[in-house]
């Protein structure tokens, strides 16, 4: 059976509903069990009468008691969100369920770059930025709020979203300190690391991160959970610490591929606040993505098989068997596999020349300093000044470890220059000739690959993709399995993606010393 859209489903409770109480039985029921929980398994508890969002709420955050200071996966927790539960449950109680979003009443941790505008900092996870005023909350947490979530926390990330220096390990960042990986406790990449880590560690339901080239990719691959990285643009980045507004993009990382498009659902549309929301607003399907959720989802998919994008170094081995038998899974789907692919100038996409530093070191000293003049109030107000931040808080900060190159550089650029602009003009016509030609040419629905090089061909092209959990390594490593496709592709990325996690359900809840 196909999964129901949204609203169907819950008009299924309320005759169930109906059912029970006209048994008179609403007892409370502590069977039900939080962890691992989907939005929909949530919201038919609330509906039973199985759980409260403040017991939701309670739940996560004995969980981030203690779990997070092992993890370091959240920055801040939200002093104000068991009001916001409490406010929740009472909603519940006054209206009509079918009013309700999936997200009402449900805990998300956001990204530390996306702004706030409550008792939490918003600070990208420097010191620098402690005590800043945002003008108002970030596009998404808007959308957010309106669909009734509760703002639970920030979650860690790769300080400045892994833009301040080469050196910098990924998951670290002065007031969040090392981010870990639940499954090893090791590498937990990044930049949207504590947004990975703190849905995959059972922490929080679901979470946003943020995307310049792989920052929600390679975490959500690396920490067994689903995330979605949509076209530039379909999600606001107003309010958003940016890095570029060419290749920026807010997406959802949640457990299952079911809750990343609800979530996505809840934050695509237009912004008053971000003018490229409006353009892409298009892509936005009528009706939700939900209705895409479709267990037969992989049937007559034409994907494409790039076997450079499959580089493993000397882990090959594994993952090349590894990845046999995911493709084996897409045939098995009813896919149609188009082997054997190459994409045009591969290794300048791949390698440093393609022109994409040039344009995002310049492009970044143009966002940052614009965000940093909109705050209402901090302490710094340019790049220059968060430069000179580090040096005054070298210790703080761990200058003398990690440096701040990057900063460095795109401080010394001059605006969109001849440089810039070439870079630019190649930067299109390799994504053009690239990727784009060999979708088109193929007819392909999507691309298939680890998430880890794909990255490069989706961020020069503002292309989306997803990624789901495939299995893990002899180590425990998780590792996932990646689909990109062309501007506006969610829709069938997320066939692709529900088909395969329907036939594979290949994510389990780390150990954390439990078992
Ligand atoms: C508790 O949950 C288990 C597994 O879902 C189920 O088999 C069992 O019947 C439940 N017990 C009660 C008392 O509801
Ligand atoms: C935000 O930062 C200030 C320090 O500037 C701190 O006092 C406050 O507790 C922080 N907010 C939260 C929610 O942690
Ligand atoms: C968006 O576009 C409108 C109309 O072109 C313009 O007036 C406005 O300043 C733009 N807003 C932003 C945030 O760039
Ligand atoms: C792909 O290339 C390999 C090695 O060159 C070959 O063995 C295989 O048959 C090819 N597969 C397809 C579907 O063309």
């Amino acid at each position: 059976m196909a999964a129901q859209s949204f609203p169907i489903y819950i008009s299924m409770l309320l005759g169930l509903l109906a059912i029970l109480s006209s048994y008179g039985s609403c007892s409370f029921d502590t069977n039900f069990s939080i962890e691992e929980a989907t939005l929909k398994d949530l919201q038919l508890a609330f509906y039973q009468n199985k759980l409260t969002s403040t017991q939701l709420v309670e739940f996560y955050l004995e969980q981030v008691r203690r779990f997070n200071p092992i993890l370091n996966g959240i920055i801040e927790v939200n002093p104000d969100a068991l009001n916001q539960a409490s406010q929740a449950d009472l909603e519940r109680k006054r209206s009509s369920p079918r009013s309700l979003s999936p997200l009402h009443g449900i805990p998300v941790f956001v990204k530390d770059n996306i702004a706030t505008k409550d008792q939490l900092n918003t600070t990208a996870g420097s010191f620098a930025l402690l005590g800043s005023i945002v003008p108002r909350d970030a596009g998404v947490v808007t959308k957010l709020r309106k669909a009734g979530a509760i703002i639970f926390g920030k979650a860690s990330l790769s300080e400045w979203s892994d833009f301040r220096s080469y050196e910098q390990p990924n998951g670290w960042s002065a007031r969040g300190g090392q981010g870990k990986n639940p499954y090893t406790m090791g590498e937990p990449c990044g930049s949207s690391s504590g947004s990975a880590i703190s849905v995959a560690a059972n922490m929080v339901t679901v979470s946003l991160g943020t995307e310049t080239d792989g920052s929600i990719l390679c975490p959500s691959t690396l920490n067994s959970v689903v995330g979605i990285k949509p076209t530039v643009g379909l999600t606001s980045r107003a309010g958003v610490v940016p890095i570029s507004l060419r290749q920026d993009t807010v997406g959802p990382i949640c457990r299952t591929v079911a809750d990343a498009a609800y979530v996505l659902d809840a934050i695509a549309g237009p912004d008053r606040y971000d003018n490229s929301t409006i353009e892409a607003s298009k892509y936005v399907p009528k009706g939700g993505y939900g209705q895409f959720l479709k267990e037969d989802g992989l049937k007559g998919k034409r994907i494409g098989i790039v076997r450079k994008l499959y580089d493993f170094g000397h882990d090959d081995v594994f993952y090349i068997g590894a990845f046999e038998k995911v493709f084996k899974t897409l045939k098995q789907g009813g896919a149609i596999l188009v082997d054997n692919l190459t994409i045009n100038s591969f290794h300048v996409i791949t390698g440093s020349s393609s022109g994409e530093w040039t344009a995002v070191l310049a492009e970044f000293k143009i966002s940052i300093n614009v965000y940093l003049k909109q705050l209402v109030a901090s302490p710094i107000r340019s790049l220059s000044d968060a430069i000179e931040f580090n040096r005054k808080n070298s210790k703080l900060e761990k200058l003398k470890e990690y440096g701040q190159e990057l900063f460095l550089e795109a401080e010394a650029t001059k605006g969109i220059g001849g440089a810039e602009k070439a870079a630019l003009a190649r930067l299109a016509k390799l994504s053009k000739e690239g990727f784009e030609r060999l979708m088109i040419k193929n007819k392909l629905d999507a691309i298939a690959a680890p998430g880890r090089l794909i990255s490069h061909f989706l961020a020069i092209g503002g292309f989306p993709g997803v990624s789901v959990p495939a299995g893990y390594n002899p180590q425990g490593l998780p590792f996932g399995i990646g689909f990109g496709g062309l501007k506006g592709f969610e829709p069938r990325l997320i066939e692709i993606a529900y088909g395969f996690e329907h036939l594979t359900m290949g994510r389990k809840s780390p150990s954390l010393g439990r078992h």
